[in-house]
């Protein structure tokens, strides 16, 4: 025979399933956020090796704008995922602009406008390490609110002896 408490046992595992994937999708953005960094920081080196003469300077900095852009692109994804499951939208919007950002700097730097290129290479830069400090220092999901308990006020009123009966 199925009892109440039946259900909420079973409901336990889903409940901390559930719990155990938000926590995964936290530390795939947070990793997909360092891969970004990491590799976003070789674009300046390779711009400057071009500009010292070295023509593969310039093979590398496009190689590293296409895996830049792209890694921008699944961010965004696991963004998304974050701000459904976790509801914490800041990463998203955070990463919507920087995706933004990269693709005008990548149409600039195809277009070698520079003077569009170089400052807004900088302030992308600038602005994933703001990014990646905050993926890591701020909570990627809202808390869940204490169970309410019961105020007097709502409470089913006791029975009080009248005397009536
Ligand atoms: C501070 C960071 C950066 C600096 C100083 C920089 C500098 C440069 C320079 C000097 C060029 C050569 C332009 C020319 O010869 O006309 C260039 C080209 C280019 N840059 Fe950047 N860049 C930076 C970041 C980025 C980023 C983050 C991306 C990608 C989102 C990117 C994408 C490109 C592309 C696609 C080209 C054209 C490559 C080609 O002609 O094959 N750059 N950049």
């Amino acid at each position: 025979m199925a009892t109440a408490t039946d259900g909420q046992r079973s409901a336990l595992p889903d409940r901390e399933g559930a719990g155990n994937r938000r926590r995964t999708g936290e530390w795939v953005l947070r990793a997909i956020v360092g891969a970004h960094v990491f590799v976003i920081f070789g674009q300046p080196v390779f711009a400057g090796v071009y500009l010292s003469g070295d023509y593969d300077g310039l093979r590398w900095h496009a190689a590293g704008a296409n895996i830049v852009t792209s890694i921008g692109y699944v961010q965004l994804v696991a963004a998304i995922v974050i701000w459904v499951r976790g509801r914490v939208s800041w990463p998203f919007h955070a990463t919507l602009a920087l995706v933004v950002a990269e693709t005008v700097q990548y149409l600039a730097g195809q277009d070698g406008a520079l003077w569009l290129h170089l400052p807004l290479g900088v302030m992308t830069i600038a602005g994933l390490v703001v990014l990646f400090i905050a993926v890591w220092r701020r909570p990627l999901r809202l808390r869940p609110r204490p169970p309410r308990t019961r105020s007097k006020a709502t409470a089913a009123p006791e029975r009080r002896e009248t005397g009536d009966e």
